[in-house]
């Protein structure tokens, strides 16, 4: 299957996972700094991109990436949270730019991506309305430094991991195990960083385009039963409506909402304009399908979910890989909230990454489940009219995957963290010849990092 002229190629990675250099030339700590894992690893060193970004560019070039969606850390800029700008740390993004440029690579920022500074945390943090504000001026500080260079922008990363592991679940920092209503109230504040953010990446002008970056859990119906189906129809609500609703329709669902009536934030006129401003296109970062059934006895929502049931492939994280899920999923949301563009800003797996026999890294697991969502993403795009503008791949290189840290490996390229050396993996070398040839295969080549796995034997 061709890529279309206008695809972007790309690929992802975010600040606290690969920067290391926590320390250094003034960066502020975040609340990922001080988040202590049970196996003891930090994001002290990660992959050093701090000062390994050239070559990092490098590997970029080398992928044949059109594009590079990195993030930006807020407490490198801006150490506290608010007040004083770091110069150094917008200068260490403001060389990167640069050299992305020069590579004829487009960059793509997040705002943010989960590294808060731990001195807003102390304040609040998101549950604090005044979170979103610090964020609209910190916004300004980057459109100020970069934004004559870089012209396309995420506000917020995953909005949902934030709110749900890092103050429901207490599994990502700041590891906090809050009620209902305070998730969301922090979900409310979020949207309306996301808002204001947004208003000042309108007010620096027409060239710059954003939108938000989500991952909305998607709920397949176990079976084709009705029950089943309006099962997911309420998880769907639910999980999905929940961010979706606001930010794409300025509200929240109503039937959702009755339900939590007690428990809704307190929303003050005009958030929800805010909320659903406009944006030129929507980040979806989806990584596995849910699946759900009906369940009488789970109120209030009547469903369950219930993946153990299903008997799939899974990656080294657990997820079950059904790439069409997919092509669902960009169905779906195009269909029923209409943004005007989508990219798909984040899918990958996590694998053991063995070695072949010519001591190169042989992740067909990792090159067949990109191969095959790639394929269902252009399908969406072809059969259902979905506004599919671009692909990211997770990760450019290994890195520290949050509350695994370094035992979780999603990337095109194998990072050795005592030495620091990087090495192009089979899928590396895949996703180099989709970028040239422009084309997915719609079958698997046995290929390996150093070339063909089989070689037919020369005739004659
Ligand atoms: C996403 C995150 C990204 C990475 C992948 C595996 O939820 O945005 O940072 O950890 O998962």
């Amino acid at each position: 299957m061709q890529l279309p002229e206008d695809f972007l190629l790309g690929v992802a990675t975010s600040s606290f996972q690969i920067e290391g250099a926590l320390d250094q030339d003034g960066r502020g700590p975040s609340i990922w700094d001080v988040f202590e894992l049970a196996n003891g690893d930090t994001g002290e060193k990660a992959c050093d991109h701090y000062h390994l970004y050239r070559e990092d560019v490098k590997l970029i070039k080398g992928l044949g990436a059109s594009a590079y969606r990195f993030s930006i850390a807020w407490p490198r800029v801006v150490p506290d949270g608010e007040g004083k700008v770091n110069p150094k740390g917008l200068d260490f993004y403001s060389r990167l730019v640069d050299e992305l440029l020069e590579q004829e690579i487009e960059p793509w920022a997040t705002l943010y991506h989960w590294d808060l500074p731990l001195a807003l945390h102390e304040k609040g943090g998101w549950k604090s309305r005044e979170t979103a504000l610090r964020f609209a001026e910190y916004t300004n500080h980057i459109l100020d430094a970069l934004g004559d260079r870089v012209k396309h922008w995420f506000t917020l990363n995953e909005p949902w991991c934030t709110a749900i592991l890092g103050y429901q679940t207490g599994e990502h920092a700041p590891g906090e195990r809050a009620d209902t209503a305070t998730v969301l109230k922090i979900i409310h504040n979020l949207l309306l960083a996301h808002g204001y953010s947004l208003q000042q990446i309108r007010e620096a002008g027409d060239d710059h385009l954003a939108g938000i970056v989500l991952n909305p859990w998607i709920p397949l119906p176990l079976t084709e039963s009705r029950e089943d189906r309006e099962a997911a129809e309420r998880a769907w609500q639910e999980q999905v409506g929940w961010w979706f609703e606001p930010l794409f329709e300025g509200h929240y669902p109503s039937n959702v909402k009755m339900i939590r009536q007690s428990e809704m934030p307190e929303i003050l006129d005009g958030d929800l304009e805010l909320i659903s401003a406009e944006t030129d296109f929507m980040g979806l970062n989806l990584y596995f399908p849910g699946f759900v059934r009906h369940a009488p006895e789970a109120a209030p929502f009547y469903y369950e979910e219930c993946g153990s049931l299903v008997n799939l492939p899974r990656t080294e994280m657990g997820w079950h890989v059904y790439p069409p899920v997919l092509s669902y999923a960009l169905a779906q949301i195009s269909k029923r909230y209409k943004p005007k563009a989508i990219y798909v800003t984040e899918n990958g797996c996590a694998t053991p990454d063995l070695l072949d026999d010519r001591g190169g890294i042989n992740d067909l697991f990792r090159k067949e489940y990109l191969r095959t969502h790639m394929l269902e993403a252009l399908r969406s795009r072809e059969q259902e009219g979905v506004p599919l503008k671009g692909y990211f791949v997770w990760s450019l290189m290994d890195n520290y995957e949050w509350q695994y840290g370094y035992s979780k490996r999603f990337g095109l390229v194998h990072v050795d963290y005592d030495t620091l050396e990087r090495t192009p993996k089979t899928s590396a070398r895949w996703f180099a010849g989709l970028a040239r040839k422009r084309r997915v295969d719609p079958w698997l080549h046995m290929e390996t990092a150093a070339g063909p796995l089989v070689r037919r034997k020369q005739s004659g």
